[in-house]
């Protein structure tokens, strides 16, 4: 099941920076390579700096000794210009290396963005109803588009710290190996530290996911066109800027405590290193004073150990950083690692064109994941080819949960769903979904024009391809369309320029459109005329069995009106087909069926619950048996 418990990372985990320097290197090789060149370079400029400085000094108090003797000037000209061509040198580095890491982050951030939408969209849709999944998406969304190039920056800035770093005690190790030894022990307990406040850092941060994700769903509420008219009316507004504020407020103490934590650690080591530095520092000029070593020599030794002091705290600092962005970044690793449980055939069969005995459920059982409850128990029925099925029953009784199988967005937990005698796991699932045209419940509702709206249902037809029209006009929508100034490519949504609304049934309207567009052999629609008025709903199924032809349809619906049009009704009541027959045997029957069917006929005040619609022109609309 997805979400395994969250995986512990150990220290070598954290120091682990090939994949990210892999990512990194394919979304941007030549950005990443210049790089590299630049830190080097930036790497060896202080060393050859210092170096340039002693020859200067020595020459001076060789001078000094040698008073008089001309040209002492000129011959430092030399070493001086070579000392200012140097700087030269690190100051365009620096500016080029600005430059290539700006460019070198967007491309490496665009890159994991597409990484991770790959993924959104491959993962099993029961991904999206569980929470661990839903906290992993969550920590890569966040952590994916900047972790890896701060690694890899992290790692170039460690390797130009620690050439420096090297550089440095090279030459204080002609001094004495012992200050070498004094500063790079100091510096153990300094890591140590530092590491141990990445890991505190970073399980901070996955903990408080649960809370980020929580708060960001209030913010969304408050300020997103979706729930402003709810929150006005009602005026549950303040109630969830409150619930924000106690989350964020939460995340804030843990935070403070953290980095109060950090700030103590931080004060800790750096004297260490400090005292180390120092007594050096102290045997260094000891040295002096006995005049064991020269005036050019102190200088450059002095200049050593600064150099050495100033290296060292950012080679443990980006030791440490490297490490803890590994760390996030293991959130997108999780999240990459997330497997399909609905899986593809390794030897997939080829769908038959057109079904010959269509669609058949057999013993079909099936609870949600991660969860205990059967919603379907044993399911049987069939849908032939040319023919208009009707599923009904009461809410929750697993009329969707169906047909979300038949789409194979899960797997049957026992029993199975065949098309022509062959099982949909057998077929791509791109291949089955191929044949499936349908309007969803909670269909979307796309801020595109309404000729994109139409068009996502068959995303390969060319944007002015003739049946974006058909369709709008089959789901009687094409005069609606055609009354806004922009027609067909009106943006259909206000919170855009020059944006458009339609109404609930409109809407509805442009789903099924999106769904009859699909050249596929079943069209299966969920509530599809729920919100249509009675005039709509009795166009729509006047023309719906010219378009079904020889595909085949499943129709779910609580409107009899609609019902009744079907070949055969289905009657679900816990998961099980209870009753299945035509409307006319079903209402003979008189059961559960029956009593619905009167239940809504008297409530409408008449045996023809499409109150106001000729009963003689439904006659028409059913196919008589
Ligand atoms: N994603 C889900 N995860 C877990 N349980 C679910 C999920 N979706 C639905 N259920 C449960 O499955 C049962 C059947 O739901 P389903 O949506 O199939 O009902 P329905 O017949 O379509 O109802 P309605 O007429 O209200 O649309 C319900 O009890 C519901 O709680
Ligand atoms: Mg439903």
């Amino acid at each position: 099941m997805p979400g395994a418990s969250e995986k512990s990372w150990t220290l070598l985990d954290g120091l682990r920076v090939d994949r990210a320097l892999r990512i990194v290197w394919q979304a941007a090789p030549r950005w990443t390579a210049a790089s590299i060149v630049l830190v080097v370079i930036q790497a060896i400029v202080p060393l050859v700096t210092l170096y340039v400085l002693k020859l200067i000094v020595d020459q001076l108090t060789n001078a000094g000794a040698d008073a008089g003797s001309g040209g002492t000037f000129d011959s430092l000209l030399l070493p001086i210009g070579a000392a200012f061509a140097t700087t030269l040198i690190g100051n365009l580095c620096n500016a080029l290396i600005g430059h290539a890491n700006i460019i070198q982050a967007h491309l490496v951030a665009d890159h994991m963005q597409r990484v991770v939408q790959a993924k959104s969209i491959d993962v099993d849709l029961a991904y999206y109803e569980n929470s661990q999944y839903y906290n992993k998406l969550h920590r890569a969304q966040r952590e994916a588009p900047s972790r890896p190039v701060r690694i890899v920056q992290g790692v170039t800035q460690l390797a130009r710290n620690s050439l420096t770093l090297l550089g440095a005690f090279a030459l204080l190790l002609m001094f004495h190996w012992g200050v070498v030894v004094a500063v790079f022990a100091a510096s153990i307990p300094v890591l140590f530290y530092r590491l141990k406040q990445a890991q505190a850092v970073y399980v901070l941060h996955r903990d408080k996911t649960v809370s980020e994700r929580l708060s960001a769903y209030f913010n969304r509420v408050i300020t997103t066109a979706e729930d402003a008219k709810e929150v006005r009316v009602f005026g549950f507004g303040p109630l969830m800027v409150e619930r924000f504020a106690e989350l964020r407020n939460r995340i804030r103490t843990a935070l403070r405590r953290i980095s109060a934590q950090g700030s103590r650690r931080q004060f800790v080591t750096e004297t260490t290193t400090a005292l180390a530095g120092y007594a050096s520092l102290a045997f260094i000029v000891h040295a002096a004073l006995n005049a064991s070593i020269t005036l050019g020599e102190l200088v450059m030794y002095f200049g050593a150990f600064q150099v050495a002091m100033g290296a060292l705290r950012p080679t443990l600092s980006g030791l440490a950083e490297v490490y803890e962005n590994n760390l996030f970044l293991s959130a997108l690793y999780e999240f990459l690692e997330v497997p399909r449980t609905v899986t593809e055939p390794v030897r997939p069969r080829q769908m038959p064109r057109p079904w010959r005995s269509g669609l058949e459920v057999e013993n079909l059982r099936f609870r949600y994941p991660g969860t205990e409850r059967l919603v379907l128990q044993g399911i049987d029925m069939a849908i032939r080819p040319g023919e208009i099925v009707a599923l009904v029953g009461r809410n929750g009784s697993g009329k969707t949960t169906l047909t979300k199988l038949l789409c194979r967005l899960y797997d049957p937990s026992t029993g199975r769903i065949s098309i022509d005698g062959i099982d949909l796991r057998e077929f791509r699932s791109a291949d089955l979904r191929r044949e499936i045209g349908v309007i969803y419940q909670d269909f979307g509702r796309y801020h595109v024009t309404a000729r994109e709206n139409i068009r996502l249902g068959r995303p390969e037809l060319a944007p002015d391809d003739p049946a974006i029209a058909k369709a709008a006009r089959w789901a009687g929508i094409h005069d609606d369309l055609m009354q806004f100034p922009k027609g067909y490519d009106t943006v259909l949504s206000r919170t855009l320029a020059d944006g458009e609304e339609l109404s609930v049934g409109q809407w509805q309207k442009l789903a099924l459109a999106r769904a009859l567009l699909r050249d596929s052999q079943l069209i299966l629609l969920d509530e599809p005329t729920s919100s249509l008025d009675p005039a709509a709903e009795f166009e729509f199924f006047e023309k719906f069995r010219s378009m079904v032809r020889d595909r085949s349809a499943l129709v779910i619906s609580h409107r009899f009106s609609t019902v009744r049009m079907a070949d055969r009704i289905y009657v679900l009541a816990d998961g099980r087909v209870v009753e299945q027959g035509s409307h006319d045997s079903l209402v003979e029957l008189g059961g559960l069926y029956a009593g619905l069917y009167h239940k809504q006929a008297s409530y409408y005040g008449t045996e023809n619950p499409a109150a106001g619609i000729d009963e003689a022109a439904f006659a028409n609309v059913s196919r008589t048996e």
